[in-house]
Formats: C-alpha cells, sequence, structure tokens
C-alpha cells in the first residue's frame, strides 16, 4: 500500500498517516483527540515513523493540560496541513470565509478518512490521473462543525513519479450560504533549513527566466492577478537548500494545474519555521457556496528531490508526460510546421502563403500555419476578433480551397484563433456589447485593441465554440494555435449578480477549459497548441488539453535559451513550442547562424518562423539537413531524461544540455558558445545521465569512450570560432 494509516501510533497523534513514493514519503498526524490536521514530515522515505518526539505541542507557553492549553499560541504554531483564517494561526492561511453574519473565522478538523485506489476527477478542472495501479488516493474529511462546512483534503500519490498532488474540495452543508474569500489547494510547514526560493519570473518575450533568492520573514509572494497564468509569473516554486545544485541538495517544489489567478510563496513565521503555500489567487476572488454545493480546488503537484534539481525536473517531466498531457500527439514526432506570422504579419493572401507552402514541402517542411489576419476584416490588430468568418478579399477561393491546395502539395494544414476576445470593432461587438468583460459605465481598458469575452457565459461559450467548430468542420484542417493576447482587467460580468462578480476570474478559466474540452472532445485527432502572446498562459492546465504550447514570442536562439532553460526546468522538452525564425531577429535584432537556431529549436517542437522563398539561399540549403536531424533526433527529445549541464543565463558564457534516452542507450547534448573568447583550447566538459558501464561511439569523431570516462574524465569540445555557435554531439551505445 502507498498510504497506510496508524491508530494511535504514539502520544498525542490519533491517527498518522504515511504516504509513500518510491523514494519519498509524506506524513500526516491527527494531533489530540480534537482533530487538528498537522504536517510531520515530507522527505527521504524513512524506516521508523514515530514522530512523538518532533511535534512541538508541548513546549512552552502552549501548555500540556489537555483542552485548557493556551490554543492561541497553540494554533500559531503547529505545523498545519490547512491552516485556516482567524483561529489564532496569524501566518498566511489557506482558508477564509465570509458567513451570512460578516465572520470570517473557520477551523476545519479531522471526522474521517478513506483511502483509494486511483485518483477521482475534479469537477470541470484539469489534473492529473492515472490508473489504479499507478495512484492511491487519501482523502481526510474534515469539518468546521460551527459553520456545518465539510473540507476535504486530497492526496494522490503517484508511486513511480515521486509526486503528490493535492487539491481540496469544499461543502456547504448549513441552511444558508457562505462565501469563500480565499480557498488554497496545498500548504507545507517545515522547519527551515536555510531555504532559497527558485521561481520563474519574466515578461512579454522574457518568459521563465529563472530567480532565486533567500527566503526569510518579509514573504515572498508569486502571483499573477492578470486572469492568465501569465508571462509575468509562473505558477511554480521550488525551496532549495543552499547547496542545491543540479545533483545535489534538497528540493521541495509546487506546480499549478491551474491557468488563471494564482498565489504562491513561502514565508519564515516568528520561530523561524517555512510556511509555503500554493491556490487560486484571492484577490479579487469570492465564491458564494450555496447549501448543497461544493468547491473544488485545481490541484498541486508537489515533488520532493534529495538529487537536485536535475531530479526534480525528471519527476515533473516523467508525471506530465505520463499523467496529464492526454494528446494522441504526445508520443508522436509533431509535423515540422512552418508558420506564417514573422514571415508575413497580416500581409498574405492565397497564392502568398501557396508559395511558402510549395517551397516549404520539397525542403521536406510537413505543415503550414495560417497564422493571425485571415478573418473578418483583420489587416492589423485592431478589429474583426470574434468574427470568426473567412476574409475571402484574402483568401480567394476559399478556406478549403487553400487547404485542398496545401494538402496537395502533401502538406498539412493548420489555422490560428483567438477565440477568448472581441474586438470593439467587429460584428459580434456591434451585436453583443454585453458579451465583452466590462463595468457597467466604465469605459474599457483596451489593450492591442481588444476586449476579453465573458466566458463565464454560457451563450458566450457556445457561440464562439459554433464559430471555431464551424471553421474546423469546413475543411481539412489537423492543427489549431489557440492565441490570447491580452490580460483580464475591468472585471465585470453582465450577467453575475453583485454578490458573485468576485466568481468571474474562475468562471473564466472554466469556461476555457470547458471551451478546450468540447474542442477536443468534436476533433479527436486535432494537434492543439495553446499560446498566449507568446508563453502568457504555460502551465499544467494548459498541457491537460494541448500536447505543446509556443514557448515565447522571442524566437532569437539566444534569448530562447534562457527561455528555454526556465521552462524545461519543470515542462518537458516535447511541449515546448519552438521555431528556427529569420534574422536579423524580429525581437532583439540579433543575427544568429541559421544552424544555431536549428539547434536551439530542436530541444522543442521543431518548425519554422519565416518566409522561406525569401531568405538567403544559404539558409534555405540548409534545411533539408535540418529537417533530417529533427527526424532523426525527435523521438529521443520528446521521450527522453532531461539534463541541465551548464546554464549561459549563470555563466554568460556558454549553454549546455542534453537528453538521454530511458534505456541509456542513446543520447543527444546540445552546446552552444554564446560569446567567443580567444586563444582558450578546447572546454573540457562532464556529461550526466549516462550508463557509467555503457561504451558510447559519439558521432562527431567516431570514438568511442565509456560512460563513466565521459561523466567523470569529460570530454573535450574543441575550440569553436565566433559568437552564437553551437554544435550537437550525439552518441550511441558501441556494441562492436
Ligand atoms: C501572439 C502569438 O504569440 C504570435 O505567435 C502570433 O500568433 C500573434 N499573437 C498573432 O496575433
Amino acid at each position: 500500500m502507498h498510504i497506510r494509516h496508524f491508530e494511535r501510533p504514539f502520544e498525542d497523534v490519533k491517527d498518522l498517516f504515511v504516504i509513500s513514493t518510491k523514494n519519498t514519503e509524506y506524513c500526516i498526524g491527527t494531533v489530540y483527540d480534537e482533530g487538528y490536521v498537522s504536517h510531520l514530515y515530507y522527505g527521504k522515505k524513512l524506516n521508523d515513523h514515530d514522530f512523538s518526539g518532533l511535534i512541538r505541542i508541548n513546549e512552552y507557553p502552549y501548555g500540556r493540560a489537555g483542552k485548557e492549553r493556551e490554543k492561541c499560541s497553540f494554533h500559531d504554531c503547529l505545523s498545519f496541513e490547512y491552516p485556516s483564517h482567524g483561529i489564532g494561526d496569524f501566518r498566511e492561511d489557506c482558508l477564509s470565509v465570509e458567513t451570512a453574519g460578516g465572520n470570517s473565522a473557520c477551523l476545519p478538523l479531522f471526522d474521517s478518512f478513506e483511502i483509494i485506489e486511483g485518483k477521482p476527477k475534479i469537477t470541470g478542472l484539469p489534473a492529473t490521473f492515472g490508473k489504479k495501479d499507478e495512484v492511491t488516493t487519501l482523502i481526510l474529511h474534515c469539518s468546521d462543525k460551527v459553520l456545518k462546512l465539510n473540507v476535504d483534503l486530497i492526496y494522490s500519490s503517484f508511486y513511480d513519479n515521486d509526486v503528490i498532488t493535492r487539491s481540496v474540495k469544499i461543502s456547504n452543508n448549513a441552511d444558508g450560504y457562505i462565501y469563500l474569500k480565499k480557498v488554497y489547494s496545498a500548504c507545507l510547514d517545515m522547519d527551515n533549513k536555510d531555504f532559497e526560493a527558485l521561481s520563474l519570473h519574466g515578461s512579454w518575450a522574457r518568459e521563465r527566466h529563472i530567480e532565486r533568492t533567500k527566503v526569510t520573514h518579509n514573504k515572498t509572494i508569486i502571483e499573477s492577478v492578470r486572469g492568465e497564468s501569465s508571462h509575468q509569473d509562473s505558477p511554480f516554486l521550488a525551496l532549495t537548500t543552499p547547496d542545491t545544485t543540479q545533483e545535489t541538495g534538497e528540493v521541495y517544489a509546487m506546480n499549478f494545474v491551474y491557468s488563471g489567478n494564482f498565489r504562491t510563496g513561502a514565508f519564515l513565521d516568528q520561530f523561524d519555521h517555512i510556511r509555503m503555500f500554493m491556490g487560486i489567487g484571492p484577490e479579487d476572488f469570492k465564491w458564494k457556496l450555496v447549501p448543497g454545493e461544493s468547491f473544488e480546488t485545481p490541484e498541486v503537484v508537489m515533488t520532493y528531490s534529495d538529487k537536485g534539481l536535475g531530479k526534480m525536473t525528471r519527476s515533473f517531466h516523467d508525471l506530465y508526460r505520463e499523467h496529464l498531457i492526454r494528446s494522441p500527439y504526445l508520443h508522436k514526432k509533431r509535423p515540422i510546421l512552418i508558420n506564417n506570422w514573422e514571415a508575413t504579419y497580416f500581409e498574405f493572401d492565397t497564392e502568398k502563403l501557396i508559395a511558402i507552402a510549395r517551397q516549404a514541402s520539397e525542403l521536406g517542411i510537413e505543415m503550414l500555419v495560417m497564422d493571425d489576419g485571415w478573418f473578418g476584416k483583420r489587416d492589423n490588430d485592431s478589429c474583426s476578433l470574434g468574427d470568426w468568418t473567412v476574409n475571402e478579399n484574402k483568401l480567394k477561393g476559399g478556406l478549403k480551397y487553400l487547404v485542398d491546395e496545401i494538402n496537395k502539395l502533401g502538406m498539412k494544414f493548420g489555422i490560428w484563433f483567438e477565440p477568448e476576445m472581441i474586438s470593439p470593432d467587429s460584428d459580434l461587438y456591434r451585436a453583443h456589447p454585453d458579451w465583452a468583460i466590462h463595468i457597467k459605465g466604465r469605459e474599457g481598458v483596451r489593450s492591442r485593441n481588444q476586449f476579453v469575452l465573458d466566458l463565464s457565459r454560457k451563450d458566450v461559450c457556445d457561440h464562439i465554440y459554433e464559430q471555431v467548430a464551424s471553421i474546423l468542420r469546413s475543411a481539412n484542417i489537423e492543427y489549431v494555435k489557440w492565441d490570447m493576447n491580452r490580460q483580464l482587467t475591468d472585471i465585470g460580468s453582465a450577467e453575475l449578480p453583485a454578490d458573485r462578480m468576485g466568481e468571474l476570474f474562475h468562471r473564466y478559466v472554466l469556461g476555457v477549459y470547458s471551451l478546450q474540452e468540447r474542442l477536443m472532445t468534436e476533433f479527436p485527432n486535432l494537434l492543439l497548441e495553446n499560446c498566449s502572446g507568446g508563453g502568457g498562459r504555460f502551465d499544467p492546465g494548459m498541457l491537460y488539453y494541448s500536447p505543446q504550447i509556443w514557448c515565447s514570442d522571442d524566437t532569437d536562439a539566444i534569448e530562447r535559451l534562457s527561455i528555454q532553460e526556465g521552462t524545461a526546468l519543470v515542462y518537458p522538452l516535447s511541449t515546448m513550442g519552438a521555431h528556427v525564425s529569420d534574422c536579423p531577429n524580429h525581437a532583439v535584432g540579433r543575427t544568429t547562424p541559421f544552424m544555431t537556431r536549428g539547434h536551439v529549436a530542436l530541444a522543442g517542437t521543431f518548425g519554422y518562423e519565416l518566409d522561406v522563398t525569401r531568405i538567403p539561399k544559404e539558409d534555405v540549403s540548409m534545411i533539408p539537413a535540418q529537417v533530417e536531424e529533427y527526424h532523426r533526433y525527435n523521438d529521443l527529445v520528446r521521450e527522453g531524461d532531461y539534463y541541465r549541464l551548464a546554464s549561459y543565463s549563470a555563466n554568460h558564457t556558454y549553454d549546455l544540455y542534453g537528453v538521454v534516452s530511458k534505456d541509456k542507450r542513446e543520447a543527444l547534448f546540445t552546446f552552444v558558445q554564446v560569446l567567443g573568447s580567444v586563444n582558450r583550447k578546447s572546454r573540457r566538459i562532464y556529461f550526466r545521465g549516462l550508463d557509467p558501464e555503457l561504451r558510447y561511439r559519439i558521432d562527431e569523431n567516431e570514438r568511442t569512450y565509456t560512460g563513466d570516462m565521459l561523466m567523470n574524465a569529460g570530454y573535450l569540445i574543441p575550440e569553436i570560432h565566433g559568437d552564437f555557435v553551437s554544435i550537437l554531439i550525439h552518441m550511441e551505445v558501441y556494441d562492436g
């Protein structure tokens, strides 16, 4: 059993729960007979579970006299599994309510538990899943008897993945309504180990840069209040011990399976203990829970590693590839696409697209993706979102004609939508101004000349779904890029009553999920790529619907090193949308060798984002070899174990990462010399992840070495000339 229950294992603890994974253990105790649910331990697997000497409940000033003890001090120090508001735990809490009488206190205490094989679904939300023999779930039924509020704390152990997921279900059993003002999904109270907080921070075109700061008494808060998980902060947080490297040190990590407002953070309390938490962002959140109804939180994916960040990364990658992404493309090579965005922007027509596709198909490119600008009157970004009808001035002969012509070239066809948006200059807005998220009487803030549709409304979702689906039904469209280019402001819905307006942000996300669920149900073989102005919604929630997400609008190979490093810290390479684009790069103006651009894009889904009829002939001539490399290495990149060996963001000189196949018989490492330096001689690097006993043959020099040689004695990268240059080092087991 991966989850065990012990009754009265030692004094003060009534029930002990031990949640095991292959290498880790998570222990919970119900303290005293009142049923406080207390965190006891998370870390490396133990041989003993006697925590009696480790619970600080008998120390001054809490007193020991049973229920007579000083409760306020006790609450403010106990390691809670799910701390609640207003009862004397003055630290950041996870659950806060507002009763009809205006009170906010609540205290859920333990009633009973269930252990079940498998994992229940979370209504309306994306979540990890697994078969009965892959995942076991513990539900701790708790309640606040005064409020008649049931609080289920749900933990699932993915044993082989060293992952525990957590979510919470709150049910109102009272006769009247109650408002939920904050409902986080997970909390971790531990003693401090000089922890640092590692998070992913950024901006548009600069997504997911790794940031590491010491955790102090000042709260570290990472959050989005933008309605999407956002370019700025990612729903991910890891606590690391100061010695943590890729290979060594302890890591406690949380990642949120959610695509809207979130808050995560960590801080030291007055006793220097640490609290880490994660959940739906409480700002602008207020949920009315009527009698008999439940609210289910999105889930947090938690992992612990005592072998550094590398092990954490591989646990996340495996979990997402095995238990989150559902697409039939997950384990398949994605067609190499050419997207016309950076090639033409809004200036294209059927002829132009066919010209690009014709040349691309001759070079081995497999799919044309028609980006923004094919519908309504859209020749720039000022109009037509919401009017999903083909602009036949541009697409002469219609969409089906274009798709058929592309298919005749032996290529697949893909299309761009931005279904969540509405332009003020659109027929849809003229007919339904109230379908936009807005506050009555206030002129809404525009961003990219557009408003956001109120997807909390079923009529709006139904209309948009039909628009998108009828386009997809009209031709042989095999790929959709689902874009989302602005954040949510002026939060108001024409349909929600005043006391439910605080539900809009979350209901919006539920609307997005329902649309994507419908889409994938009607078009199960569609390859869906999510996108949000680049990587503004790169999160596990989106991966439940699409196997890949456009990583960033910055396609410069050097900028991408840091963006892809931060992204791959948590998400599998198979999910990272990465393309070769033209130079000087449209985002930063840098010129890099075409070969380097190809090598960097190989670490993701791989494709092109350029006008193949206009780029230099030397670049065109390199495409067939790049296509061949993709076909040769993609199985390995998509399915293998990722190792980060050196980081350009940290050393400012070069980048080095690799992928090793699960059976350790093949590996591909990518070395990028960002800045050249004269008279340095060769650089010695040390591979990782190989089998020390096996002998590998390196393609480049045809020599063979044992894995232990390559990992411990190292390998010399010859001095290479220039900036922004890269080499691939591919090796396979040599049986000769
Ligand atoms: C933002 C995306 O990230 C780009 O790739 C492109 O699709 C534009 N939107 C189109 O408006």
